[in-house]
């Protein structure tokens, strides 16, 4: 099996295709590389190039006639980037992928996995989402993921082609053999900042501590990254049980079912690290949300697949990718 992996030089894509490769699935990655890594796509085919670009896809189809599905992970994904600059993220996230829907019906795909976000939803007073929860964008950044679910599901109600959305929560951790990892050395989510804190020996300030959760600090859903890359391969291996007939389209959320707080968060960290993180508490950020996890079995039933990773070994790759990630991009 062969497949396309549009990102695959990002975080996300490039750990997705580690995990193809490893499945004996041949990933073809096409990165503009406006925030991937030429690193990341070492040992793969690799097109530098943009989704949007026509004659590059139609290229790597030529040459890749044998492609079986496409995984569409290429995207901007600042949330407050896309607070100052829509139409930038307009732009990127949701124009091109209008061409890119184009390009691969004119190369006759049949299948597409769309990157979308837990960040569309709307959660319920107790916190937890699933995929029936109302969509309800909070972000510009959130709203393009929606509107491109909306676009492709209008896409493959007319056309040959279905389209799988997996909704990711809040992904961690590194590829486990260390290929790969989050490529930026300053994340701004806070398993980041606590790297950062514990890396600069400061206290780490817990931002918000009203949120109506356990213990007032704000709740995620941490997924780690390997996870996310399995249930790719889990959709790859059922994506024609799950769309068949006269489903066209449809999402599954992606997210371990455990909500995490950021005051466990910071416990289990320190139980990770020789030296513990100090706290310190904060008024919430503007745009901060109380946060959401998901309580849908969607992915177990559906598509087979369940986390093997902990929220603590999700952090120990991030530390440990952390240590190497400047010598890994240097080289
Ligand atoms: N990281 C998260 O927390 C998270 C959560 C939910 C969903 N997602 C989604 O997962 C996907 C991957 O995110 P990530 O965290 O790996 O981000 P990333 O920035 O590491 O990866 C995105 C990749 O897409 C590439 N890219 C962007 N626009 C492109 C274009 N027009 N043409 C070609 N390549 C382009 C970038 O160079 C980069 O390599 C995104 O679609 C994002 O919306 C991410």
């Amino acid at each position: 099996m062969k497949v396309l992996v549009a990102g695959g030089a990002g975080y996300i894509g490039s750990t997705v295709a580690s995990a193809c490769g490893d499945a004996g699935i041949t990933p073809v990655i096409v990165d503009s590389l406006v925030t991937g890594r030429r690193e990341f796509a070492a040992g793969h085919a690799f097109y530098a190039g943009d989704i949007a670009d026509g004659p590059l896809i139609d290229r790597v189809f030529a040459e890749h006639p044998d492609i079986d599905a496409v995984i569409h992970c290429a995207a901007l994904i600042v949330v407050p980037d896309s607070v100052a600059d829509p139409v930038r993220y307009y732009r990127e996230n949701v124009a091109k992928s209008v061409e890119f829907a184009g390009h691969l019906l004119r190369n006759g795909v049949r299948r597409l996995i769309f990157s979308s976000s837990a960040a569309i939803y709307r959660p319920r007073p107790d916190l937890t989402v699933d995929e029936d929860s109302a969509i309800d964008p909070q972000s510009p950044y959130a709203r393009t993921k929606a509107v491109c679910e909306a676009m492709f599901a209008d896409i493959a109600a007319a056309q040959p082609i279905r389209v799988l959305s997996l909704r990711y929560f809040n992904p961690v951790g590194a590829d486990p053999k260390m290929r790969t990892g989050l490529q930026l050395a300053r994340p701004t989510h806070a398993l980041g900042k606590l790297i950062q804190a514990h890396t600069d020996g400061v206290p780490f300030q817990v931002t918000g501590t009203d949120y109506p959760t356990r213990d007032g600090s704000g709740i995620r859903d941490y997924i780690h990254v390997w996870d996310l890359a399995a249930a790719h391969l889990a959709a790859l291996d059922r994506f024609d049980d799950v769309l068949s007939g006269p489903v066209t389209s449809t999402a599954i959320n992606v997210g371990t079912g455990d909500g995490t707080t950021v005051r466990e968060l910071v416990t289990a960290f320190n139980s990770v690290v020789d030296v513990p993180v100090a706290v310190t508490e904060a008024p919430r950020r503007p745009g901060d949300v109380a946060g959401a996890y998901t309580r849908s079995e969607r992915a177990r039933s559906e598509l087979g697949w369940q986390p093997r990773y902990s929220v603590v070994e999700g952090i120990r790759h991030s530390l440990q990718w952390a240590a190497i990630r400047d010598d890994v991009l240097a080289g």
